[in-house]
């Protein structure tokens, strides 16, 4: 064998090799996994996103929340997420089973976001965190997202789902502030972010 087909040789190894460790062997292990089944509701998580949570992972995806989120709770005696209150048990695949792609994220300037529509479930206290982070949580380092709020005069009634806003936050006399469709997508999304059912045969790994 000329010295060329010896390298031509290693690189399709290489290349094949990686291909199996990568793609091949995960998927073979995780390809077809089902849900968790709930054995007294008989329900399957995670369930699917609506049409309007996805939008809003369009929305978390293009304003890059994770740059500073992670959703994955990290498990083992060395790990302080399931006591930082993030979340009952470590995120497993199943978790993620319709995420695509899937939001893991390894920055955490901000807390883990996998279980926060069951920690903070009120759309109210989202759409003020997200209009201005300071008004519900002091000293925030989190950046507004004002940009997704429009500010429009009040009609004949004050809309339902403008927010309340006092003090220095207040909009001028006559004006309201309300959520835009995008603003209304990514609360959804959050909202919807809760992986806190059990998973039968999974301890958890704690
Ligand atoms: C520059 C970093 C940064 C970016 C970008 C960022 N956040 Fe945050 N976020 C933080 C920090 C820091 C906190 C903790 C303080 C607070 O509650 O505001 C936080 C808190 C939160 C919380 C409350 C978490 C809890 O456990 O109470 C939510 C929800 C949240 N962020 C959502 C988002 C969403 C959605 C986006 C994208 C639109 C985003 N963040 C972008 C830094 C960031």
């Amino acid at each position: 064998m000329n010295r060329g087909s010896v390298i031509y040789l290693g690189l399709v190894v290489t290349f094949v090799a990686a291909w199996i460790g990568l793609v091949l062997a995960p998927a073979r292990q995780l390809g077809d996994l089902p849900g968790a089944v709930d054995p007294v509701t008989g329900q399957t998580h995670p369930r699917r996103y609506t049409a309007l949570e996805l939008e809003g992972r369009a929305v978390y995806r293009a304003e890059g929340c994770i740059y500073c989120h992670s959703q994955q709770i990290r498990g083992g005696r060395f790990n302080a997420d399931i006591e930082r209150g993030w979340g009952p048990r470590r995120s497993h695949p199943i978790d993620y089973l319709r995420d695509n792609p899937v939001f893991l994220g390894t920055s955490r300037t901000g807390p883990d976001l996998i279980n926060i529509g069951a920690r903070q479930p009120s759309d109210s206290w989202h759409h003020l965190h997200l209009y201005d982070p300071r008004i519900v949580s002091p000293g925030s380092i989190m950046p507004p997202f004002g940009y997704l709020y429009e500010l429009r005069p009040i009609g004949d009634q004050p809309s339902p789902d403008a927010l309340t806003l006092r003090g220095g936050h207040a909009p001028p006399e006559g004006m309201e502030v309300v959520p835009t469709r995008r603003a209304r997508a990514l609360v959804a999304y959050l909202l919807s972010l809760d992986r806190t059912y059990d998973i039968p045969g999974f301890d958890g790994g704690r």
